[in-house]
């Protein structure tokens, strides 16, 4: 009998997807697997599989024994269970019925220039600091917490104390620290709902605060949820997006020629990266079949949309970063009734990035070799810790 393989498998090279994670993609779409946790899991790596099952309403977030189910780390937030079991659809349908609203397309199209005005001023400064710069620090943090803190209406002076606590929430390791990150969180939500009360703005806590039969801890509860979701993630995806093209000259000369392909390479930036196993975690709510393997319910699934995303039978050539290529179906926000509700201001995020920094600093290139770079660990959203860059 061999052994069944643990969670995280080893990256031989950065951003690109794990030997082990490959291997068990060639033999099929699911594999018994241990989390990191040791748990038992289910590990799904095809993308048509991945995707049905980001749709299947027999997998959710929630556990009817919260105590007792397969963990994937220690996180508070997303190590475990979430959410009630009775209730799971309920509460989600009303959560994304509360946020919608802001993130409708209309919205949308009138944040493009402020989010390209502030990425102009991030880069201005840029141009005067002096050489070799860190691009994380200069660009990759600051657009995405100052564009969440203007859309949120959350005082941009406060970023380092939350930052540090959406980190601490986010921690997979340290379940104690997750939860006081989880707990710092919410009282700092409840302080800016009581204040956007009294004194409200143009922004999105003041105008859920606004909406009828909502109360104070809902909406403190949703806003940090976006907080929490809508920068991290964002920081990770421009810093891995920069250096992707900044180890491929081919590509960043490409994109150069050619800015019409600055939608498509930011699809593929997205794409690209490759994991470490594991993806979006589901619980079966029912008993059900993937690929003829029978799942209980109560099992943990994870749905490896980063494994998903490197199915040849999807992507041909998978671990080519190619900026021409049609990616845009890829599964990195995810599918189905979850899929992530900030992907169009991420995507306009990441087109005022890389149209305004190609076109400003043709000759950017990194300033370390790329094996000098480190990567954050035991954090969802993962990411480089530095980028330093010449031009
Ligand atoms: C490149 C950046 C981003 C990536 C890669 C990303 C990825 C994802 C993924 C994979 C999901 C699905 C989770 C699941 O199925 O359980 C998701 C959901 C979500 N994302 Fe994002 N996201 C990004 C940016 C953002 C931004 C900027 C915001 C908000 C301003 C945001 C807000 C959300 C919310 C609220 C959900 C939950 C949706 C639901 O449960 O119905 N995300 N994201």
């Amino acid at each position: 009998m061999t052994a069944v393989a643990q969670l995280p498998f080893e990256q031989e090279q950065p951003l690109r997807i794990a030997p082990a994670l490959r291997a068990l993609q060639v033999l099929g779409p699911i594999h018994r697997i241990r989390t990191a946790t040791g748990d038992p899991a289910w590990l799904v790596t095809s993308y048509e599989e991945v995707r049905q099952l980001l749709a299947d309403p027999r997998l959710g977030r929630s556990h009817p024994d919260p105590g007792g189910a397969a963990r994937t780390g220690a996180s508070a937030l997303f190590g475990g269970p979430l959410g009630n079991y009775q209730t799971e659809d309920a509460d989600h349908a009303r959560m994304r019925s509360l946020l919608q609203p802001h993130f409708t397309p209309r919205l949308m199209r009138t944040l493009r220039p402020r989010v390209e005005a502030l990425t102009t001023g991030l880069l201005d400064e840029l141009a005067g600091t002096d050489r070799p710069a860190d691009l994380c620090e200069r660009l990759a943090v600051p657009l995405p917490v100052v564009v969440i803190c203007e859309l949120l209406g959350v005082p941009y002076a406060d970023r380092d104390r939350f930052r540090a606590w959406t980190r601490d929430a986010a921690d997979v390791c340290d379940r104690e620290r997750s939860e006081q990150g989880l707990a710092d969180l919410f009282s700092y939500g409840l302080q800016l709902v009581a204040r956007k009360r009294e004194e409200p703005g143009d922004d999105i806590i003041s105008r859920l605060s606004a909406t009828p039969g909502t109360n104070d801890s809902e909406i403190a509860a949703l806003s940090m949820a976006l907080l929490f979701a809508g920068h991290e993630t964002t920081v990770a995806a421009i810093g891995t997006g920069a250096l992707l093209l900044l180890t491929d000259s081919d590509q960043w000369q490409a994109l150069r020629r050619d800015p019409h392909l600055i939608p498509s390479a930011v699809e593929e930036m997205l794409r690209a990266p490759g994991g470490t196993g594991g993806g979006i975690p589901r619980y079966a709510r029912a008993d059900l079949t993937v690929s003829g393997v029978t799942v209980r319910a109560g099992d943990l699934v994870l749905l490896d949309n980063s494994a998903a995303n490197h199915d040849p039978a999807a992507f041909p050539n998978p671990d080519r970063f190619d900026i021409t290529r049609p990616a845009a179906s890829h599964l990195a926000f995810g599918h189905g009734s979850r899929y992530c509700l900030g992907a169009p201001l991420a995507r306009i995020e990441l087109q005022a990035v890389f149209s305004q920094l190609i076109s400003r600093f043709p000759s950017m290139r990194l300033a370390v070799p790329p094996r000098e770079l480190t990567f954050q660990t035991g954090v969802l959203a993962g990411g480089l810790t530095r980028l330093p860059v010449n031009w």
